[in-house]
């Protein structure tokens, strides 16, 4: 098959990015991971000094400005703003901070929308992950996922995530942080987080990694 492209949406901690590296390697697809390129725009406006709550001019500016661009032969591939390699800042706290202001810009959305759909010409063998990848990006996708977990499951993972890279966490903190995003994320006007209708919902609340996994590989054989 020259195309396949396999959207995966849902809420922060849900196990999409897990989910989707590692489906994708199962089925030697390549892998998108769409909120690193939110990240990446918050992670430039912050360096520049700009207040990504009060001041979406400069932030939409610089998204137009500054093309985002993945280097595809590492793995997982690394995000780049101009020249400059961004990837190690993207899960900084004053980034996770400031993303979802900066996602729920219209005029941020709208360049990066564009760039996601020319990667999807370039690399039509894809698994991508976000929160609008089935309901807007690739409205035309050959297979739709939208993961769900409960706000404490999605929690600890998060937690354990931030344990593995060495910070201190704390969960209950956490567990707020994610109510909030779920928040801001569902209720902004421009592409909201939803459930594709013709997205297979999946909970993964009760479930391994492995067992989402081989749920995940089965349906895609299964339907192409
Ligand atoms: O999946 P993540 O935590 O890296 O996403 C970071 C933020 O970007 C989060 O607030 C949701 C937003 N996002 C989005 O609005 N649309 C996407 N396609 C991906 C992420």
């Amino acid at each position: 098959m020259d195309r396949l492209i396999v959207t995966l949406d849902g809420p922060a901690g849900s196990g999409k990015s897990s989910v989707a590296r590692r489906l994708a390697q199962r089925l030697g697809l390549e892998f998108l991971d769409t909120g690193a390129m939110y990240r990446g725009v918050t992670a430039m406006a912050l360096q520049r000094g700009i207040d990504v709550a009060h001041e979406p001019f400069y932030v939409v500016e610089l998204a137009r400005n500054c093309p985002l661009r993945f280097d595809w032969e590492a793995d997982p591939p690394r995000l780049y703003v101009r020249d400059q390699d961004v990837t190690d800042r993207l899960r900084d706290p004053d980034v996770t901070g400031g993303v979802s202001d900066v996602a729920a810009l219209p005029g941020v959305r709208d360049v990066l929308v564009r760039e996601q759909q020319q990667i999807g010409r370039d690399h039509p063998r894809l698994v991508t992950e976000g929160r609008d990848q089935g309901s807007v990006v690739f409205p035309d996708a050959d297979v739709k996922f939208y993961l769900d977990a409960n706000a404490t499951v999605r929690a600890q993972r998060r937690a354990a995530q931030l344990r593995e890279a060495g910070r201190s966490v704390d969960v209950a903190q956490i567990r707020k942080q994610i109510l909030q995003r779920d928040q801001k994320d569902s209720s902004r006007a421009t592409a909201p987080l939803i459930c594709p209708e013709d997205a297979q919902r999946i909970d993964t609340s009760d479930m391994t990694l492995d067992a989402v996994l081989d749920e995940l590989e089965r349906r895609v054989r299964e339907a192409v």
